[in-house]
């Protein structure tokens, strides 16, 4: 708790460009989210090398996911946003805590075994440690609570063991989180095959949309929407595409599903898609703005970077020393 607020944590990976999915799943979440907890929302750029990256590129992908961040609507005074490479503890507290985990439970983890079969020339021991690092993340910080897709939902259960199994043996160390389940985050599908989530690495440009797109690319994304044969607008399982545009839909205007099957009731799919394609850029126009601006007041973002990464560093030397100690470290002098 801070303020009466309990403390959220969360992160993303520079890695890709942020899609439409990202965004309504979870950043316009984080937004709401942030009037009511204690935030600190982390560019986790130690996760990304898990997978080779070009250095160049991911220091400029980390500056603009963390410029995102502001232009999505979160305010750096108020929440913490910082690259996670600046706070050595997250490596630190990692390394203790792989010795409170145990090889039978990594070997469980699903993304592991996905992307070591996508990278199989890379099977580096980072990516089959990535949980680990994830928990000491949301540990660092004693976060109540984690908004999380489902797709990380099991790293958040292995962070809740190891952190149980940390405090049975040396008392409450961390706060033991949650996952935040709130109203559902949108899970928006890919516009080319509606029963694929939209992925930052998809390699069809007209399966995603990026944050970044141009109005006009976005509105022809949409009129490439794969849909179906059966002419009408209904919101169930045999229509995933239609369904998909619909989530969209709601998830950018805040209307529920009844009402968009209501406006929608009678018209053509060409009518739907031009609508999701406007409703798409009537949010993603000023935010590309305020990111354009903000890009330019590079002293302004250094001044957030370094502010909040001491920020973030005081709170996690206060739980890292904690730690250090419970396991037996001496204390410095
Ligand atoms: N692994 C998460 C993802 O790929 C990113 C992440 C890293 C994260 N550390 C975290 C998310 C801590 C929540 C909390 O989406």
């Amino acid at each position: 708790m801070i303020d009466g607020k309990k403390i959220l944590f969360s992160g993303m990976q520079a890695t890709g460009t942020l899609t439409l999915g990202n965004y309504l799943g979870a950043l316009k979440n984080w937004v709401t989210l942030s009037n009511e907890y204690e935030c600190y929302y982390s560019v986790v750029d130690l996760h990304s090398i898990t997978v080779r990256q070009d250095p160049e590129e991911l220091r400029t992908r980390a500056r603009n996911l963390l410029t995102l961040y502001i232009a999505a609507g979160l305010d750096p005074e108020k929440n913490c946003i910082y690259y996670q490479s600046h706070v050595s503890g997250h490596a630190e507290l990692a390394w203790i805590l792989e010795c409170f985990t145990y090889v039978g439970e990594l070997n469980r983890m699903t993304q592991f075994k996905d992307k070591a079969r996508k990278h199989a020339d890379n099977i580096n021991a980072g990516l089959y440690t990535y949980p680990v690092l994830m928990a000491a993340d949301i540990l660092l910080y004693q976060a109540d609570v984690v908004p999380v897709g489902s797709d990380q939902m099991q790293h958040l259960e292995i962070t809740r063991d190891i952190a149980g199994r940390f405090n049975s043996l040396y008392g409450d160390i961390f706060t033991i989180p949650e996952p935040y389940i709130g109203k559902a985050g949108a899970r928006i599908m890919s516009l080319q095959d509606p029963e694929k989530k939209m992925s930052k690495s998809d390699e069809n440009p007209n399966a995603s949309v990026y944050l970044l797109d141009e109005p006009s690319v976005i509105m022809k994304k949409f009129k490439r929407a794969v849909t179906d044969s059966e002419g009408c607008i209904a919101y169930r399982d045999e229509q995933p595409g239609i369904r998909n545009l619909i989530d969209i839909y709601c998830a950018a205007t805040d209307k529920t599903v009844d009402e968009a099957l209501k406006e929608f009731e009678g018209q053509g799919y060409g009518t739907l898609k031009t609508a999701v394609g406007e409703s798409v850029v009537a949010i993603l126009e000023p935010l590309q703005k305020r990111f354009k601006e903000l890009s330019e007041e590079k002293t302004y973002i250094d001044s957030i970077i370094k502010k909040n990464a001491e920020k973030a560093e005081a709170t996690a030397q206060k739980t890292l020393k904690a730690a250090q100690e419970a396991v037996g470290f001496p204390a410095r002098m």
